[in-house]
């Protein structure tokens, strides 16, 4: 059966990026084909390249006023999305082109701690300021609004009343890493049998 081919699209320094591309080195059901991000020098794109994967770089005007992603997409033969630390929200034509085929990780329980603006070290200080006694990473499908799409799967790691936010971002990222490439995988395998 043919490889799916992933896109990862990133905005950041790229470490789930680099846990995804290693995982599916060694992959039968799918490769990472492209990784596209919106700033020029996001880390991601230097991983990328010791992959030997292609980049592309968007910006905000071809992203949301005309389709060219998706020719981009389409030339690299892309059948799934992964967003991993991708700030911006996902146009409506990008979810409709892809529909069940974008996933995104959230560095939070969601539905709690998500939507515009809770990104990055505000999650965690949030979660800090809330006293929770435990977090984790989300994995859910994408739609038109932010960190709302039906959730995945989520992993819980407990807090201690003494974690700063840097450490609460260590132990939820730590799971990012060990969770997300394989349910990325996961997701893919269960669409292929379901089109089989
Ligand atoms: C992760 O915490 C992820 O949950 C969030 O952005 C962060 C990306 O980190 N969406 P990295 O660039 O993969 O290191």
């Amino acid at each position: 059966m043919n490889k799916t081919k992933i896109a990862i699209f990133a905005s950041g320094g790229g470490s789930n990026a680099r846990k995804i591309l290693e995982y599916f080195q060694d992959s039968e059901t799918a490769e990472v084909a492209l990784v596209v991000s919106n700033k020029k020098d996001a880390g991601v794109l230097d991983i990328a390249d010791t992959f030997s994967v292609p980049t592309h770089l968007i910006n905000r005007q071809s992203f949301y006023e005309t389709t060219e992603i998706l020719e981009v997409l389409k030339a690299h033969d892309i059948g799934f999305i992964a967003l991993a630390g991708f700030l911006w929200l996902v146009p409506a034509y990008l979810v409709k082109a892809y529909p069940g085929k974008i996933l995104n990780i959230h560095p939070a329980l969601l539905p709690k701690y998500g939507g515009k603006g809770m990104y990055g070290h505000h999650v965690h200080e949030a979660v800090k300021a809330a006293g929770e006694l435990e977090s984790g990473p989300t994995i859910h499908f994408v739609n038109e609004h932010y960190d709302e799409g039906d959730i995945v799967f989520q992993a819980t790691c407990s807090l201690e009343p003494e974690d700063e936010p840097e450490d609460i971002a260590r132990k939820v990222l730590s799971l990012e890493h060990a969770h997300f490439p394989r349910i990325i995988e996961a997701v893919i395998i269960k669409q292929k049998v379901r089109n089989n």
